[in-house]
């Protein structure tokens, strides 16, 4: 199991376990995470899924496709250096201890 935490925009913290292959995403409606949207299921079509990466494992992400890029204009406050779309983040054991911010709010 992989463990992930999810910070809250108010500092409050939620720490899941989730199996590899589950996106980042399917880990945070599980453990219920506020601010998780994820409107369009992890079709990649919506950015409600947007998160913030702890610099430790944004290096670790394989690169973001060409429409996971363009749907994060669409995000809140989008940071080029720490933004992903949770829903085309693969789990793997190697993002054991990920750190997520969830945005203030989405879209
Ligand atoms: S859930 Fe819609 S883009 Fe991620």
């Amino acid at each position: 199991m992989i463990t992930v935490t999810f910070e809250g925009a108010d500092g409050s913290r939620i720490t899941t376990q989730a199996r590899p292959g589950m996106t980042l995403m399917e880990a945070a409606r599980a453990a219920s995470v506020p601010g998780i949207l994820a409107e369009c299921g992890g079709a990649c079509s919506c950015s409600t899924c947007h998160v913030y990466v702890a610099p430790d494992f944004f290096d670790l992400l394989e690169p973001a496709g060409e429409m996971e890029v363009d749907l994060l204009d669409f995000a809140w406050e989008p940071d080029p250096a720490r933004s992903r779309l949770s829903c085309q983040i693969v789990l793997s054991e190697a993002l054991d201890g990920l750190v997520a911010r969830v945005p203030e709010r989405q879209g």
